[in-house]
């Protein structure tokens, strides 16, 4: 049954390609619904959620340090940092790169601070200050269209030779356009992800889970560089 709705939905991205244009085009459009995305509940299914369960795996998985430089991917209304805050996990900087302007205006003036930094950007064009340790991304390399391939080979490009890279995503196979025509998911194999990674220069250290909620549990991937 998974299968026959995996080929279904393919079916129907392939059928919204053609009645929408082409790759670029879709690009475009997967990306007018995150510019002008506000910092509200309606990024995570329309109530708050505590970020504490993601920032515990990338505590688990040694992310965190006083000499770490942080960069998350995607950082919404700030729950992941705000849990950083409350479970007090140690960082030397924190820097925060978001593709919506109004994120990353509220999130200036909520957590703004001289080793927290917020940058307006795409994560596949975006250049950064090097030398990241550990890069961080929650329920955001699902929307990259057509897959988050372009935006690690834009990120790796500013880790440190020993960084991490912690991700979740949806597991399976699928992609297509949400009924508002603009919001685009995908889903991922493990293999699919390992093969990814490895075009990236990056290597898988482990598939976990993190659990968002009770009803939103995601793979989490953790990866390193490719010695
Ligand atoms: C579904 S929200 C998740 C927010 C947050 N990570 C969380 O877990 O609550 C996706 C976030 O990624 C941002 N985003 C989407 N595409 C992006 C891109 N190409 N570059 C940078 N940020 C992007 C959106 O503006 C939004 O803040």
């Amino acid at each position: 049954m998974p299968m026959l709705k995996n080929l279904m939905l393919s079916g129907v991205y392939r059928l919204q390609q053609l009645a929408f244009g082409s790759r670029a085009a879709l690009s475009q459009r997967s990306r007018t619904r995150w510019r002008s995305a506000i910092p509200t509940s309606d990024l995570t299914w329309g109530r708050r959620v505590s970020g504490d369960a993601f920032i515990r795996k990338v505590e688990f998985y040694g992310g965190f340090g006083s000499a770490k430089s942080i960069l998350e991917i995607g950082p919404g209304y700030g729950r992941l940092l705000q849990s950083c805050l409350d479970l007090k996990v140690p960082f030397k900087d924190y820097y925060a790169l978001d593709i919506s302007a109004a994120n990353v205006d509220w999130l200036r003036e909520k957590f703004g601070a001289p080793n927290r930094m917020f940058i307006q950007g795409d994560a596949e064009t975006t250049p950064l200050p090097a030398g990241f340790d550990s890069m961080m991304s929650s329920l955001t390399f699902k929307h990259l269209y057509p897959s988050f391939e372009p935006a690690l080979n834009n990120l790796v490009r500013f880790a440190r030779p020993n960084a991490r890279f912690f991700f979740d995503l949806l597991e399976g196979q699928s992609q297509f356009f949400e009924r508002d025509r603009i919001t685009y998911i995908r889903r991922y194999s493990r293999k699919q992800v390992i093969d990814m990674l490895a075009r990236s220069r990056l290597e898988l250290v482990a598939f976990d889970t993190v659990e968002h909620d009770p009803e939103h549990r995601r793979l989490l991937v953790v990866a390193g560089l490719t010695r």
